[in-house]
């Protein structure tokens, strides 16, 4: 619900459980007057004007009460008196970047607007959300921002985005424009970011805010393993399952900042959208910039259901096609059983092997075409090495389907090596500046995705191959970072547009190929997980979480993964290697899209009879995992020893719990308690048919201490409501 007050002049955005409240000051500027828990009313103006700063905050010309400085501005500009961080900044004709922005109109509709050729939230239907858009004008240089706030109807979850127009007859230049702008008058509040790197990405850190600007931010090119869009504020005392929090995520691929400002008030102002590093976008007269969206979701019940909102949304209105319901394949891929060392002959007997413990799809990784045997070449040559594939690749895939399993390939399109026939025909369309060589990174440049001719190629390329090779999955990765951002085809002045031009340029070509093989399943991968954000999942339902297949390590992973993504955007592997058996390796994996990445025919029989169990427990879970809630119940960043979590069906009737003993504990007893049941509800105990109600498995809880208790043994079990 939208709703306009004219005497009160405030615009509110309800949600179920959530309120956000705008008011427009008699000078016309906007301010955050309000977001938190739902409100039935609105007279909130008594709080929202603070007092100036002595002389210090610029003030209104003609309201001397009033300066942008100290009030909560709802989408902060730069340089007109507001001096925390600005969500827009934009050069005018005369040079300088004063902006100012005020309320012109606005209008309240249902539905949403579509953000193409931008990834974004999508509603099923209209009735799902109402949407406000506002136009708010800087009258000295005629730079506009249309304001867009969608508030659902069922779900605590409002996005939000921004468009800046040149209105006036002389070009301008963006300097800054955030998706989002909140501000929050206190400053109690922990941060809750996902840091990380190479095999260990989205680790959760949580900090407290202090006075200044704390920032996490990628100015990779893409999201990044380091840091993810996405961050919470969760009130001091509130925790898991109860308590203020609020979560802010980014549906956005490429250079990002997410920045809280604690003001010298203890205010708290938070901004995400593009990385200003590196960036800039000229509008020419009449000329329009559309930001990415960001999500906000706020609760009061904690870091748990602020999750769960998110997963809820991702799952319905982010993920699309054929596999936002199908089930997705179990699938066993190559890569860590051969590397590039393999070839028809070696795939097939891994398919047949895998075939016969009940797994669905066989991926070929990397190195199945031009004379890649390595990393070090062929990127660009996306046509099968023949020596690999003397009978054709077309013939080994008929040979896969004929077994009944599905066949899915690896492909790395944004890349090119400089030994390959694609870098030798066009050498200048690798991202480069000018009079200056550029670096390289695992042997790979990157192709200038800005570029319309470098997509036309490799869209008609894989559009050939796959008309040719019938393949049911592509697993599309992306294993380096951008560097020497330019583009030869961009004028001096358009530079800085780069790095967003080239992600825009990538969602391009993920969404000709979608488009045109609406059947196939897109995984996206970046040296395992550092692509993982809400672009990406706008045209891949699944991303790989990370390359570390490792059990205990991969428990801090998921935790911190699942704060914002749900268990089917999680690609999660079993592999050879690791420290514990296969029990865990599989228990921990089926918290996700599961599947294995080794070699079946090296299998000793006993695992091979583990495997045959976990198949028939993916198909048992799969819609538990994929559908249900997640509950975290014990986060290994809190304890040393242990963790658990579960998946409770959304009708309160069932329960997948699942704990780790990551470290043995000598002293102590384990008791897991539950959460998310009906505490007057009496579940089944699968295993052993013990029968307990909600309220034991909650507040008094299941001994494991005699279940698990060496490092790295764990435990499935599932409760079915009698
Ligand atoms: C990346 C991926 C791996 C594998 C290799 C292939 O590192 O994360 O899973 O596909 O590339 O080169």
């Amino acid at each position: 619900m939208i709703t306009f007050d004219p005497v009160q002049k405030t615009l509110k955005l309800d949600s179920p459980n959530s309120s956000y409240i705008i008011g427009i000051h008699e000078e016309k500027y906007l301010l955050n007057l309000y977001y938190g828990a739902y409100l039935p009313d609105n007279n909130l103006w008594g709080n929202a004007v603070r007092a100036p700063f002595a002389s210090f905050s610029p003030r209104n010309p003609h309201n001397d009460s009033f300066s942008p400085d100290t009030a909560p501005m709802e989408y902060g500009c730069n340089g007109s008196g507001d001096m925390r961080i600005s969500a827009l900044s934009v050069r005018n004709c005369f040079g300088n970047t004063t902006t100012d922005v005020r309320y012109v109109s606005h209008r309240i509709y249902a539905g949403k607007p579509d953000l193409f050729p931008l990834p974004h939230i999508y509603l099923n239907s209209d009735e799902e959300a109402d949407t406000l858009e506002i136009l708010t004008e800087d009258i000295a240089t005629g730079a506009q921002a249309v304001l867009y706030y969608t508030a659902f109807r069922k779900l605590d979850v409002i996005t939000r985005s921004v468009k800046v127009v040149n209105n006036s007859k002389e070009p301008m230049d963006i300097e800054r424009a955030f998706s989002m702008n909140v501000e929050l008058p206190s400053m109690d509040f922990d941060l809750i970011t996902l840091y990380g790197t190479w095999n260990k990405e989205r680790t959760c850190e949580k900090r407290r805010l202090v006075h200044g600007i704390q920032t996490i931010a990628s100015k990779r090119g893409s999201s990044s393993h380091m840091h993810n869009p996405f961050a919470a504020f969760l009130r001091h005392g509130a925790g898991e399952e109860q308590g203020d929090a609020y979560g802010f995520s980014l549906i956005y691929s490429g250079n990002f900042e997410i920045s809280a400002e604690c003001s010298f008030q203890d205010t708290t102002r938070i901004i995400a959208g593009i990385n200003p590093t590196d960036f800039g976008w000229h509008l020419e007269p009449g000329e329009s910039f559309q930001t990415p969206e960001a999500v906000m979701v706020y609760t009061d019940k904690g870091l748990g259901e602020m999750s769960r909102i998110f997963h809820r949304l991702i799952n319905n209105n982010l993920i699309r096609g054929r596999y936002k319901t199908e089930k997705r394949p179990l699938h066993i891929n190559n890569w860590e059983a051969t590397h590039c060392d393999f070839d028809g002959e070696k795939l097939f007997s891994i398919a047949q092997c895998a075939r016969e413990l009940g797994i669905e799809m066989l991926v070929m990784d990397d190195g199945w075409f031009g004379k890649r045997n390595d990393p070090t070449t062929s990127l660009g040559d996306w046509y099968p090495n023949p020596e690999k594939f003397p009978d054709g690749l077309d013939n080994l895939i008929k040979k896969i389907h004929a077994l009944g399993m599905k066949f899915g390939i690896w492909f790395e399109p944004e890349m090119v090596s400089p030994d390959s026939d694609l870098f030798r025909a066009h050498p200048d369309w690798i991202v480069h500046c000018p009079n200056r060589e550029p670096s390289i990174a695992r042997s790979q440049y990157v192709l200038n995705m800005s570029r319309a001719d470098v997509r036309d190629h490799l869209f008609g390329t894989m559009y050939a191959f796959l008309l040719e090779n019938p393949v049911d999955y592509i697993k599309w990765d992306f294993n380096r970072n951008l560097s020497d951002a330019a583009s030869a085809l961009l004028p001096p002045e358009r530079q800085k547009e780069f790095f967003h031009r080239y992600v825009l340029g990538t969602y391009d070509l993920m969404d000709r190929l979608t488009r045109a093989f609406p059947g196939i399943l897109l995984e996206s991968c970046s040296g395992g997980g550092g692509r993982f954000d809400g672009g990406m999942l706008y045209y891949s339902p699944q991303i790989q979480t990370s390359d570390n297949t490792d059990p205990i390590e991969r428990l801090t992973i998921q935790f911190g993964t699942s704060l914002c993504y749900p268990a089917s955007a999680m690609g999660s592997h079993v592999s050879a290697s690791s420290r514990t058996g296969y029990v865990t390796k599989g228990n921990v994996a089926l918290w996700g899209d599961f599947g294995y990445e080794l070699d079946p025919t090296e299998l000793s029989n006993t695992d091979r009879e583990i495997i045959r169990e976990q198949v028939k427990q993916y198909h048992q879970y799969y819609h538990l995992i994929q559908s249900g809630d997640l509950y975290r119940l014990i986060d290994p960043n809190d304890d040393p020893y242990k963790c658990a979590w579960s998946f409770v069906a959304s009708d309160k009737s069932e329960i997948l719990a699942a704990a780790v003993i990551m470290r043995e504990n000598h002293k102590t007893r384990f008791v897991l308690k539950l959460a998310g049941l009906e505490k007057n509800r009496y579940y089944r105990n699968e295993e052993n048919g013990e029968i307990y109600s909600g309220a034991l498995l909650m507040n008094a809880g299941i001994d494991l201490t005699n279940v698990i208790r060496k490092d790295g043994e764990s435990v499935l079990m599932h409760f079915t409501s009698v």
